[in-house]
Formats: C-alpha cells, sequence, structure tokens
C-alpha cells in the first residue's frame, strides 16, 4: 500500500476549505474574534479609497466584502484558494442590494496573477501569514505589485510574530502562559519582511489598530478570568477597549499601507 503524504501548504488549504465546510457562512470560518473582526474592518475603511475598484486577495467566505460594500463605491473582486469559502461568500453577497459589483474567484496568491486583470487597490486580512515560508510571502507580495495599477494602494493587514511576542511577554509577567501560535500560520518576520518589499512599493504607513485591544483582552481579560474557564471574546472590558483609540505597537495584528510608484 501507498501512502501519499500530503505537503504543509496542501494540509493548510484542506484547512481552509474545513473551516468554510463547518461553518458555511459565518464570522468563525475566519475568526473567532468579533471585535478583532470589527477593528479590522475599521483600519480597512480608514486606509482603502471607496472610489477605486478593488481586490482581495483571500477573500474567505465574504464577511469582509459584504461591510465593505456599503463604503467601497467601485467593483470588488474576491479571490481565495479555499472552494468551499468562495461558495459561500456567493452566499454571503448575493441578497445584497449591490452584488452586481462583486466578482468572486478560486485563486491562488502564490499563481501568476495576470488573468485577473489589475486593480487601483488590493488588500489582504490574515492571508499571506498562511503561507509556508518568508520567500512565499514576498512572492505573494510581488505577484500583488504586478496587478497594482501605478500609484495602486496596498492594503496589508497580517499577525506579526514580534507583537506576538510583546503580548506573551506581559502574560509572562503576570503569571500567564503564552499563546501558541497556530499550526498553519507563520506570522510575520517584520524586519525581514519589510526589507523584502519590492521596490516600487513605497511604504505610508504602519496602523497599529489592534494594540490596546490585544493588550486589555489578551492581558488584562484573560487575568481577570477564573482558572480554568475560557476568556469571553464579548466580555464588556473587552468592548470598551475596542471603542477607544489604540496606542502602543503591542498586537500581533498591523495594518501595512503602501502605494505603488508612479
Ligand atoms: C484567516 S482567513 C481570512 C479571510 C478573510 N480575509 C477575512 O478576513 O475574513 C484566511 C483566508 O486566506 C485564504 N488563503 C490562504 N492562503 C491562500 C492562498 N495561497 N491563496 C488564496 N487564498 C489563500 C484562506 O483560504 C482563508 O480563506
Amino acid at each position: 500500500m501507498t501512502t501519499v503524504k500530503k505537503d504543509k501548504a496542501e494540509t493548510i488549504q484542506e484547512f481552509w476549505n474545513n473551516q468554510a465546510l463547518q461553518h458555511q457562512t459565518e464570522l468563525a470560518a475566519t475568526t473567532p474574534d468579533p471585535l478583532a473582526k470589527d477593528l479590522e474592518i475599521a483600519a480597512l475603511v480608514r486606509h482603502l479609497d471607496p472610489g477605486r475598484d478593488t481586490l482581495e486577495f483571500g477573500c474567505g467566505n465574504g464577511g469582509n466584502i459584504l461591510r465593505l460594500l456599503d463604503v467601497l463605491k467601485g467593483r470588488i473582486t474576491g479571490v481565495d484558494y479555499a472552494e468551499a469559502m468562495i461558495e459561500a461568500a456567493r452566499k454571503v453577497v448575493r441578497d445584497h442590494p449591490e452584488s452586481k459589483r462583486v466578482s468572486l474567484q478560486v485563486g491562488d496568491i502564490l499563481a501568476d496573477p495576470e488573468g485577473l486583470g489589475t486593480f487601483s487597490q488590493i488588500f489582504t486580512t490574515r492571508c499571506l501569514i498562511n503561507q509556508t515560508s518568508l520567500d512565499l510571502q514576498v512572492q505573494a507580495v510581488e505577484n500583488m505589485e504586478r496587478i497594482l495599477d501605478p500609484g495602486g494602494r496596498l492594503v496589508l493587514i497580517e499577525s506579526v510574530s514580534q507583537g506576538q511576542e510583546k503580548i506573551n511577554e506581559l502574560r509572562e509577567m503576570i503569571g500567564l502562559k503564552s499563546i501558541p501560535y497556530h499550526w498553519h500560520n507563520l506570522y510575520i518576520d517584520e524586519p525581514a519582511f519589510l526589507e523584502r518589499i519590492p521596490a516600487s512599493l513605497h511604504h505610508v504607513e504602519t496602523d497599529n489598530f489592534a494594540s490596546l485591544y490585544f493588550l486589555i483582552s489578551r492581558v488584562f481579560n484573560a487575568r481577570l478570568v477564573p482558572e480554568g474557564e475560557e476568556p469571553d471574546y464579548l466580555s464588556e472590558i473587552n468592548k470598551i477597549a475596542a471603542q477607544l483609540p489604540s496606542v502602543g505597537e503591542l498586537a500581533p495584528l498591523k495594518l501595512y499601507h503602501f502605494e505603488k510608484m508612479q
């Protein structure tokens, strides 16, 4: 009998298909944390230009696109390599009155992107962290750069290992265990990643939009939970943290805003 050993990338893609099959159109397919999602959407609204045609790579089950449809006035394209995610995304957007402006398709951020056309704005939300090496994360950025118009905007919300380490240091200082990395994630190594961004992409800003929220939810709230209980993502203290302006650089989640030179 021959056994076929799947490589890690294939197993990760299978994981995302299973997430979509299990959770369908629910937020839980792509994140367990509804307040962090609200903060991601607010950050995208601040950094995306409402007038441009937009591509989201790794769009999952379409939750971002649905929430951005009232804000972004151009065409919106969502691409994901998990077929079950795209099927769920079609269900998520189909009843929206503006759904005609949306096109959804199966595609890999690591494949040749030319067939997708060009865009004046591209974004990701926790997509690059599913690529299995820094080389592949950089390749994904290079692919997006190829189909970005001159003057185009690239907005990346990704998780960064240096931010995770900072939160874990604080947790350990008050007797909490470190939060482990998920097996399917490779968090961005910020200095190494930024050094390899294509020269045509000007780094406009890093937005530490989730710093205060992670400090409160992953340190304060986690410490206040009685031993043996799981912290509630929707606890009152988390809700308060999500309403306040962010301070510091303590979260793994960050937004990088780049512009392609003319
Ligand atoms: C954490 S989920 C986030 C989904 C969506 N961006 C959101 O914020 O709701 C990551 C998504 O990236 C997709 N993904 C991971 N690697 C990809 C790749 N190489 N090409 C296209 N999509 C990918 C997964 O299938 C999954 O739907």
